[in-house]
């Protein structure tokens, strides 16, 4: 295990990746972390990593100057190693101008450069500086103008990388970071998705022993994949309930029903609540009141199957890692199920299992296929919990989805086709809720126009619009306007996030 100590820098995320990468099991922890949490956790390396405070400031994040003590390695990575260099009594000066980006550093002999030649590339972002390092630390870099890049006090184990060595643009950060957690930690790099299942499964069967487990199936991965883990643990004490709201895409509904219960013989309570949520939603043009309705019904529906099941005692949730960081590294055991399911009433109380709080999305994946779930569900593309619902801008009807449903349905078999399906985000269809004149055989039409919505994006956050090849997006739209009936106009949607979002409501 390698603890992270996060310090709020813009990368600590990535440092954690890079960390996984090697097969070492690593968490982020919040700065304040006390010695006796560390020990408990027994790691074998600590990373402090990089942030957006000064070590002068009065209220800068700082940790207990012990953890230094504690003889476990320590890598410090900007911000990390001014907060190192100035607890232990080190100078950290303030350049006039930040430095950023591509730099040549020099490297000297260390156990943390080895392999790594005397000159090369790294990816600078600061504006403070080690001026003079503690006593018993010596200079192991320089720039040109950061005069002490990296320091090492060999006999304490304690390193400090200006630089950011998990960052791409630092030609040689992964071997850095592969000198510290092999050769400097003693790690051996023996985590895996196999051992990560088996650990999982002893965990779960343990805390649950015979009790009584549900699980609310969205047919996401992350629910998807949970609900198989704890299965494989627990066999049927684990009852999933699926509320099918109607608003899910073409044949979805009966792809998560047959995976579950056919394939992994699961306990599964299909619920067809199609009609329900459609008469809730009637006559609601308003997007976030038909998010507040689809979320809320859906909890009703789920509270009444539930309560038939008798007395329950926990819920398993798909959250994951990056949901967990963002949340601001802190847990609490046992938290009341609205917690993440979105508004379960106050006398509903569950302990949650959460089986992926520690993997982040392409580990989540990597499971799922381990544990024999199909392709084409483990690598879904985002959808929001609302569904088509909002997809359908304004009211929604029956026919409107089916319209959604079907292009939707046709949009994603070209993409396939063309083998986009990886490349591209997330890719659908929606209906802006226009209509056009259009003229088909010799007759006048009037119906509605499809948008397609097509994006490139890491995390959602930013977005650009896919380049699809015109022959491609052709095909579609002839599809489109053939196949659906009252269709006569596919526009495509070609603007970036921000300043549009990538949902039209
Ligand atoms: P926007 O439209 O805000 O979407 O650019 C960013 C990402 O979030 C998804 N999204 C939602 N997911 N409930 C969800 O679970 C929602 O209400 C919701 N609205 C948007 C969207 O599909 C995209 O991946």
């Amino acid at each position: 295990l390698v603890l992270i100590l996060d310090f709020g820098g813009q990368y600590n995320q990535l440092i954690a990746r890079r960390v996984r990468e090697n097969n070492v099991y690593c968490e982020v922890v919040p700065y304040d972390i006390s010695v006796e949490e560390i020990k408990s956790k027994n790691p074998k390396g600590i990373i402090f990593t990089g942030g957006p405070a000064s070590v002068y400031e009065e209220d800068s994040p700082k940790c207990d100057p012990e953890i230094l003590k504690m003889g476990i390695p320590i890598l410090g990575i900007c911000y990390g190693m001014q907060l190192m260099s100035h607890l232990l009594g080190g100078k950290v000066g303030r350049a006039e101008k930040r430095e950023y980006g591509k730099t040549s550093v020099k490297l000297d002999e260390s156990k943390l450069f080895k392999g790594i030649p005397g000159e090369n590339i790294c990816w600078m972002s600061h504006t403070c500086f080690v001026d003079a390092p503690p006593s018993g630390f010596k200079v192991i870099a320089n720039t040109g103008t950061c005069p002490a890049a990296a320091m090492v006090d060999e006999d304490r184990k304690l390193y400090g990388v200006q630089f950011h060595p998990e960052v791409e643009h630092t030609e040689h950060g992964k071997e850095m970071l592969r000198n510290f957690l092999f050769d400097i930690c003693g790690l051996k790099g023996t985590w895996t998705t196999g051992s990560f299942i088996e650990e999982a499964v002893a965990h779960i069967k343990k805390t649950v022993g015979d009790k009584k487990v549900i699980c609310a199936l969205s047919g996401g991965v992350d629910s998807s994949v949970a609900a198989v883990l704890v299965h494989k643990a627990i066999g049927n004490q684990l009852t999933c309930i699926f509320v099918d709201h109607g608003l899910m895409r073409k044949d979805e509904g009966d792809q998560v029903e047959s995976v579950f219960r056919k394939q992994f013989d699961m306990d599964l309570i299909r619920i067809n609540a199609q009609d329900r949520f459609l008469d809730k939603l009637a006559g609601v043009t308003d997007p976030e009141k038909k998010r507040k309705i689809i979320g809320e019904e859906f909890i009703r529906v789920f509270e009444e199957e539930a309560k038939k099941l008798g007395k329950i005692d926990f819920l398993v949730q798909g959250t994951i890692y990056p949901d967990v960081i963002e949340s601001g590294t802190k847990t609490a055991a046992v938290i009341k199920s609205h917690h993440n399911v979105g508004g379960l009433p106050e006398d509903m109380e569950f302990k949650l299992i959460e089986p992926l709080r520690q993997l982040f999305k392409d580990e989540v994946r990597l499971v799922g296929i381990g544990l024999g779930i199909p392709e084409d569900l483990v690598w879904r593309q985002p959808f929001p919990g609302p569904g088509l619902g909002i997809r359908v801008l304004g009211e929604i009807t029956g026919e409107k989805l089916h319209i959604v449903r079907e292009s939707d349905a046709i949009l994603r078999e070209e993409i396939k086709n063309a083998n986009l399906h990886r490349s591209i985000w997330q890719y659908f269809t929606m209906l802006p809720n226009i209509r056009s004149v259009g003229v088909m055989g010799d007759e006048r039409t009037y119906s509605h126009t499809v948008a397609i919505r097509a994006v490139t994006s890491n995390d959602a956050m930013t977005a650009d619009w896919a380049r699809i090849p015109y022959e491609v997006l052709e095909k579609i739209s002839s599809r489109i306007v053939n196949e659906v009936e009252h269709v006569n106009r596919v526009v495509y949607d070609i603007t970036s996030k921000p300043p549009a979002t990538i949902e039209w409501e």
